[in-house]
């Protein structure tokens, strides 16, 4: 497989093509990890709205620490799954209080935060500190289904280890956020789960499932 050639293509494609989005404008540990919890059960056009609210209301840390919880919960409105939100703030109080107010840039520190699973961490750590860890979530797991071809249960939860191997295997460690932000971009845009638009596509000629024509049957996922 040639590693530099598919870095090459999918981060010159993510540079041409990525959406405008409030998150995107700086590398903010803080705003990336709000907006990539928000991200996990709710659509982006939906999210865009909450969080450029959520980061008037509480634009840093320390706001967020400080805030009354009914404040927050009533800031989260509408987004649901509240647990997210309390355990964000949880979170956050944390790094006020142990880290002063610093987002830990360890793999073992950031996932002892409530919260912050293996898919946050890997964001945080990627996007807003340049780390090369990998970002596991559905949608990556589509995309990467599709290239590498495999073929295992994606709703099985020991299969994402099996993605996060090969994702070590082949992250750009020259740009591992813009590596890891493109497969979610490719994932919306072009990628998408019926029906991907592989004419379009900036990796097809790395891709194992379009050289097969196997594209519409994968990923492979059981059960919801
Ligand atoms: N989905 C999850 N994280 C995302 C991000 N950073 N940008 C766009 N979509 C996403």
């Amino acid at each position: 497989v040639d590693i530099a050639g598919f870095q090459k293509d999918l981060i010159g494609w993510f540079e041409e093509e990525q959406r405008e989005l409030p998150w995107r404008k700086d590398q903010d540990p803080y705003k990336v990890w709000v907006s990539e919890i928000m991200l996990q059960q709710t659509r982006v056009d939906t999210v865009i709205p909450y969080f450029n609210r959520f980061i008037d209301q509480f634009p840093t840390i320390e706001a967020l620490s400080s805030a009354d919880e009914d404040k927050v919960l009533k800031a989260w409105e509408g987004l649901g799954y509240y647990s997210r939100v309390r355990n964000l703030q949880t979170a956050v109080r944390e790094v006020h209080e142990k880290y002063d107010g610093v987002v830990p840039n360890t793999l073992k520190s950031i996932s002892t935060l409530k919260g912050v699973g293996p898919y946050t961490a890997g964001a945080i750590l990627s996007i807003a500190y340049g780390i090369p860890e990998p970002a596991v979530d559905g949608n990556v797991m589509r995309v990467l289904s599709r290239i590498l071809s495999i073929w295992e249960d994606i709703a099985k939860p020991a299969t994402r280890k099996v993605f996060e191997e090969a994702i070590r295997e082949m992250i750009s460690h020259d740009n591992p956020s813009f590596f890891n932000q493109a497969l979610m971009e490719l994932g919306a845009l072009v990628c998408t789960p019926t029906s991907p638009s592989c004419l379009l596509c900036p990796v097809r000629d790395h891709c194992h499932a379009f050289h097969e024509g196997t594209q519409n049957e994968l990923p492979i996922k059981t059960k919801n």
